[in-house]
């Protein structure tokens, strides 16, 4: 149980507009009056930031196990110093990339056995869960076709085939559940925008104040 904070995580392949959004939605928040500790996967914490440029470099060799442990050793230190402590006092806790990321990339897109990767996954969370989860879905190459518009330098996992994106992409569409809600990342920035308030405001109803619920 997460109370008294809130917990929400952006979720999507590369390039579906989770970054735009997160600082779209804390911006959104603070006019609400909410101060929203925004954080990204991997990274946040010294920890995370140094296995960030492990797993990012695309110099850098490692093996998918490896890459599976380093982005595991993050979350946790994400989670043990950063996220369970905002949420324990009341916070609201956005956070671009989570557990969901570990089972589209290195389960689907690697291929890692879901019995070694499930189980260790929930070690990294600690056992937390979002409140809410807004997948950002693409068709595959769109992302990509962004990144390269915006001329972002692509990382390792950026690089990897378009097999590898695809399954990606695939784990995504098909994930379902409590607290998961799925947006048409084709949407303009503010359209997504407001598609994703309208999602925070049902599942946090009192956290931002009725007056906004009417925008
Ligand atoms: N809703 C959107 N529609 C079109 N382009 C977008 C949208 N959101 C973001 N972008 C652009 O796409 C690129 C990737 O967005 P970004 O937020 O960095 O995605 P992610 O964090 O999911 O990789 C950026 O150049 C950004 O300006
Ligand atoms: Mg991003």
């Amino acid at each position: 149980m997460n109370a008294p904070g809130l917990f929400l995580v952006l979720e999507g392949p590369e390039g579906s507009g989770k970054s735009t959004l997160a600082g779209a939605l804390a911006q959104r928040m603070r006019g609400a009056g909410v101060e929203p500790i925004v954080v990204r996967e991997p990274g946040g914490t010294r920890a995370g930031e140094i296995a960030r440029q492990a797993l990012l470099d695309p110099e850098n060799p490692i093996g998918p196990v490896s890459e599976l442990f380093f982005y595991l050793a993050a979350r946790s230190d994400l989670v043990q110093r950063v996220i369970r402590p905002a949420l324990a006092a009341g916070q609201v806790v956005v956070s671009d990339r989570f557990a969901l990321s570990t089972e589209a990339y290195q389960m689907a897109g690697r291929g890692l056995a879901p019995e070694v990767v499930l189980p260790a996954n929930r070690a990294a969370a600690d056992g937390l869960r979002p409140d809410l989860t807004l997948i950002l879905d693409l068709p595959p190459d769109v992302g990509q076709a962004r990144q390269v518009a915006a001329g972002k330098h692509l990382d390792r996992l950026d690089r990897e085939g378009a097999e590898f994106h695809r399954r990606v992409i695939a784990h995504y569409l098909a994930v379902q559940g409590k607290g998961v809600r799925h947006l048409d990342g084709l949407l303009l920035p503010d359209r997504l925008l407001h598609a994703a308030w309208a999602e925070v405001l049902t599942a946090a109803p009192t956290k931002f104040g009725a007056h906004q619920r009417s925008r």
